[in-house]
Order: structure tokens, then C-alpha cells, then sequence
């Protein structure tokens, strides 16, 4: 079976969705699960720029080197190059959905809505504020990104 596939998705791609990325793949790669994971973000403002230096420091702190990520804006093309598509809040979900080709084989669907008693909720957007904003980001990422290996695992 060809490998599933995870695209995430935020406003920048700087900040949350590289996270989630980066979560997902450390969750998947702990499981002994083969997946393919990517970022983009609904816009394109910051296009080739590395994650935000606040995302870096805190997947540093968690053993990850994300430095190495650079952001790109959402394409039609993923629509078919993805299974899944996760939203990391509700605005980025109805902007995905507006722009989703009608017979697209992803499925969209909010991030936080595969953690029990999350749904529903958004990852919220930590640009503005302080570095615990950024820790908080990885906490809810990561539980997002475990409950999703687990549904992959247990649907293997
Ligand atoms: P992200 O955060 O969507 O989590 O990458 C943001 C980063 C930059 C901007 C907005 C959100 N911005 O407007 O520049």
C-alpha cells in the first residue's frame, strides 16, 4: 500500500503548521509507520522563508531540527497529492474548503478534531505573542499528531 499521505496547513507556514508537520512525522516515525508529511500555508506571504525562529526553538527542544523546512503557499495540486488535509484553525479550514477543486481526493478536515474533546477548536495563531505561546502550539500539535498515527495505526 502506497504510504498516506499528510499535508498541514496554516495562515504563514512559519509558525503552527511546520510544527504539526514536524510532530507528525516524529509521532509516525516513533510508531514505525511510513508516511509522507508537508506544510503550506493558505497564503503566500512568506514563501521560502525558514520557520519561524520561535517554531525552530521550540521543536529544538523536543530533539527536532526544523530549520531546514521552507514555507510555500497551498496549491491545487494538493488537492490530489494528499489524503488528508489538516487545518490548523477554523478560517484556514473555510479557506481550504474555497478553494478545494470539486472532485479532489483529500480529505479536509480541522486538526484538533482528531483529539477527543478538541473539536472543533483552533490551534491558535502564536505570531503576536510570547515563546509560551509557542509551547503551547507543540503541545496541541503533538496531541493532534499522536491521535493520528494511532487512527492510522489502528486502520492499518
Ligand atoms: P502561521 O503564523 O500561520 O502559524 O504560520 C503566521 C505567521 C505570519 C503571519 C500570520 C500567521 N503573517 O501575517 O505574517
Amino acid at each position: 500500500m502506497a504510504e498516506p499521505a499528510f499535508l498541514f496547513v496554516c495562515l504563514g507556514n512559519i509558525c503552527r503548521s511546520p510544527l504539526a508537520e514536524a510532530a507528525f512525522r516524529a509521532a509516525a516515525a516513533a510508531a514505525g509507520i511510513s508516511v509522507i508529511a508537508d506544510s503550506a500555508g493558505t497564503g503566500g506571504w512568506h514563501a521560502g522563508e525558514k520557520p519561524d525562529r520561535r517554531s525552530i526553538a521550540v521543536a529544538a527542544q523536543h530533539g527536532i531540527d526544523i530549520s531546514g523546512l521552507r514555507a510555500r503557499q497551498v496549491e491545487r495540486g494538493d488537492f490530489d497529492r494528499f489524503d488528508h488535509i489538516l487545518a490548523l484553525d477554523p478560517q484556514n479550514l473555510a479557506d481550504l474548503r474555497r478553494i478545494a477543486p470539486a472532485n479532489g481526493r483529500a480529505r479536509l478536515r480541522l486538526l484538533l478534531d482528531a483529539v477527543p474533546g478538541w473539536q472543533g477548536r483552533a490551534v491558535d495563531d502564536p505570531y503576536y505573542g510570547g515563546p509560551e505561546g509557542f509551547a503551547r502550539t507543540w503541545d496541541e500539535v503533538r496531541a493532534a499528531a499522536d491521535r493520528l498515527v494511532e487512527e492510522l495505526v489502528q486502520t492499518r
